[in-house]
């Protein structure tokens, strides 16, 4: 069978794919078209996929030879999968072994945007850091805070028992159903979207990204948050209208924001909300670490070698 890479992953996927007799076609082009990259699709059985090409109805229709999807990602928000199901075609994800790395992301940024190290950085390498100052620059401390996780799976967990360990956070929750061993082992309560954006110091996204959920972070949501809020951000980018994340930002409604993902990807370099101090953007490196990227790699890659053994996918998102 053949595979489609569209960009390179780590060796160890490559020689798994390659140990089990799969033919590997790469692009010629480091940065394919549309046309080019669906050219290339409409040679391949299975796709492994780094990235966000869309696999739309369109995709479907026009690559009809396509049998597997293995996603280079936990997300599958590109995918629509009432297509997929339609066609019988499974869809690969990589769970679990990001979890402490996104989470970690979560953390950093957190602690960067409560004590605004993004802007201080900058104010350092710029030169304009005129010295020690009793009253400039102040952050706000996250000890006791409530942490509010909207998407209490996985990732959500390692975020927030990090946030109970290190700062004696409280955690609610919100999400499509109870966690209980979130309960059980921290003490997690689980609220209405309502509560946990009124309630929360800190809220923390960690939800599987549907179109239903475009922008729920708007302008009457940032309203009716505490002052002091930190939004962070390191699921999906189309969770926040930016519009109004700016407005709530410029305008001292909530605290600040962490994001690890924006909308588009990457965001502009005039993006206004570059400017301000109380906003710390990073380039969508969630599971970039060497740990999490080979297990990313490895499992993307046993997908596709279950699938073209008539298998069950280890790790499939649709039925
Ligand atoms: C994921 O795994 O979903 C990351 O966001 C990379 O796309």
């Amino acid at each position: 069978m053949k595979v489609f890479l569209n960009k390179k992953i780590p060796q160890i996927g490559i020689d798994i794919l390659k140990s089990n007799q799969l033919d590997i076609i790469v692009p010629e082009n480091e940065s394919p078209t549309q046309e080019e990259w669906l050219e290339n699709c409409k040679k391949a059985d299975i796709i492994l996929n780094v990235g966000k090409n869309k696999f739309d109805k369109n995709f479907f229709d026009t690559c009809s030879n396509i049998k597997a999807i293995s996603l280079f990602s936990v997300g599958f928000d590109q995918v629509d999968i009432t297509e997929a199901n339609r066609r019988k075609i499974p869809v690969g994800n990589t769970p679990d072994v990001l979890s402490r790395a996104t989470s970690d992301i979560a953390f950093l940024l957190m602690q960067m945007v409560s004590r605004k190290a993004s802007y201080n950085i900058d104010k350092v390498k710029s030169g304009n850091w005129k010295g020690f100052d009793a009253l400039e620059e102040l952050g706000q401390e996250l000890y006791g805070k409530t942490l509010g996780i909207l998407g209490l799976g996985r990732i959500g967990f390692e975020m927030a028992e990090k946030c109970k360990k290190a700062f004696g956070m409280k955690i609610i929750y919100h999400n499509r159903s109870h966690n209980e061993q979130a309960e059980k082992d921290l003490g997690a309560t689980y609220v209405s979207f309502d509560e946990l954006i009124q309630k929360s110091d800190i809220i923390s996204i960690h939800a599987n990204y549907t179109p239903d959920q475009a922008g729920i972070f708007d302008r009457e949501t940032f309203g009716k948050m505490k002052p002091n809020l930190i939004f962070i951000n390191t699921a999906r980018g189309g969770f926040q209208n930016e519009e109004d994340l700016l407005e709530a930002l410029k305008s001292g409604k909530i605290w600040g924001a962490g994001l690890d993902v924006t909308n588009p990807e990457p965001m502009e370099q005039n993006n206004p909300l570059l400017q301000l101090p109380n906003v710390c953007v990073l380039p969508h490196i969630g599971s970039a670490t060497a740990e999490a990227r080979n297990g990313m790699s490895k499992i993307a890659a046993e997908n596709i070698v279950a699938f073209s053994k008539n298998q069950p996918m280890p790790n499939c998102v649709n039925p």
